[in-house]
């Protein structure tokens, strides 16, 4: 079947940034309406309609050469720079889901300030916009961009995915990290319940790999030295039971079954895919919103016996921690920059709970 012209710039841009890479380091390509001078014209063979024929063709055409820009007929005009940031993650691109609040913009400020770009998509694109915005004040224009993504919506995926490439050419990380959480009784909860915390933690992690494992795949074929990273921001209740929160566990538990099985499949692609499973963020606001967080609720509900204040409800949260503290995003920043950095495992699990789930 004929490639669409979706189709085309997800394979184009990818393959460019590999291909016309400077010092080990994809060129970052954005797609323009109007080409600057000095660019070079491609024309792709009719018959290219697969990733392999295309990259063959762009190949042959620019390898070796330094053009401002590219221009391919019938996909589009691409400018070309150089990325010259510094730090951890310098020159990368990465995307991260649920990225307007909590470990996910966290996340995305810790590796724009190491040098990525970052696109943040969320449900909540006002609130991802305006992270992102914030991050080019402080990182430099074009450094960060908020896109609208619904992890449960394939369309919505893709069509984030689409900016992202046309804004950047396409990204070398992909952190999964959008999930949610209706803690209930397996004997009471609604399967109403059940079934959204499943399509986002669960499902919204299938879809998002489905479609973004073929963009990764691109530079792979482009470079074969090229690796690629998909993490999971999973939990340590996807390592061990949780008690009255049976949804989430195992939405959480599918998640590193579906990480194991995407990680065997990636590899031919020079995808490693991998996990971290944090413990309690009691510092984000899933746990802290003064309204809506769950210490509030626990108090309110008289969750912790003989809590009366929200301190009470997290100093008995806290004492559950070997090392006596929630987690925070710079122990999950450790674990993020050890997977991309280490280049010899794949389809793990890594635990960042201060002792309170052991590996057997
Ligand atoms: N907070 C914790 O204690 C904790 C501990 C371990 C693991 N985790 C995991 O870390 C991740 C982030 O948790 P958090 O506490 O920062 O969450 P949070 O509730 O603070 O933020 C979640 C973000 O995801 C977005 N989101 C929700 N549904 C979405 C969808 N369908 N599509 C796109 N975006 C969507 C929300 O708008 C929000 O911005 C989750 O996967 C969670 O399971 C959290």
């Amino acid at each position: 079947m004929p490639l669409s012209d979706a189709e085309k710039l997800t394979i184009v841009a990818p393959a460019l940034r590999v291909l016309l890479a400077a010092d080990g380091r994809p060129a970052r390509v954005t797609k323009v309406e109007a080409p600057p001078a000095g660019a070079l014209a491609v024309a792709l063979p009719s018959d290219a309609e697969s990733p392999e024929a295309i990259v063959a063709a762009l190949r042959a055409a620019v390898v070796g050469k330094a053009p401002p820009a590219v221009v391919v007929e019938g996909v589009g005009a691409f400018a070309v720079t150089a990325c010259r940031t510094s730090g951890r993650a310098a020159g990368k691109v990465a995307v991260v889901t649920g990225a307007a609040q909590g470990f996910g913009l966290e996340i995305a400020q810790d590796l724009a300030a190491q040098g990525a770009c970052v696109a943040l998509a969320d449900l909540n694109v006002d609130g991802a916009v305006e992270a992102a915005a914030a991050i080019c004040r402080r990182q430099g224009e074009g450094r960060a961009m908020g896109v609208a993504m619904n992890v449960t919506d394939a369309a919505s995926i893709r069509a984030a995915l689409a900016g992202v490439v046309e804004a950047y050419g396409g990204f070398d990380l992909f952190i999964s990290n959008a999930g949610v959480l209706k803690a209930e009784s397996v004997k009471t909860q609604s399967r109403k319940d059940f079934d959204f915390v499943t399509a986002v933690n669960y499902t919204g992690y299938f879809l998002c790999v489905q479609a973004a494992a073929p963009i990764l795949a691109v530079g792979h074929a482009a470079d074969a030295a090229y690796r690629s990273d998909i993490i999971q921001i999973n939990s340590k209740s996807g390592l061990a039971g949780s008690n009255r929160n049976g949804a989430y566990a195992g939405s959480k538990f599918g998640g590193i079954g579906l990480t194991q099985s995407f990680a065997l499949e990636l590899v031919a692609d020079g995808i490693k895919v991998n996990a971290i499973c944090p413990g309690n963020f009691f510092d984000g606001p899933l746990w802290s919103d003064p309204d809506h967080g769950l210490f509030v609720q626990y108090l309110r509900t008289g969750k912790v016996p003989g809590a009366a204040t929200i301190a009470d409800v997290k100093a008995f949260y806290e004492a559950k921690v070997p090392m006596g503290r929630g987690c925070r995003t710079a122990d999950v920043m450790h674990a993020v920059y050890y997977l991309i950095d280490q280049h010899y495992e794949t389809g793990q699990a890594v635990p960042v709970t201060g002792g309170q789930v052991m590996l057997s």
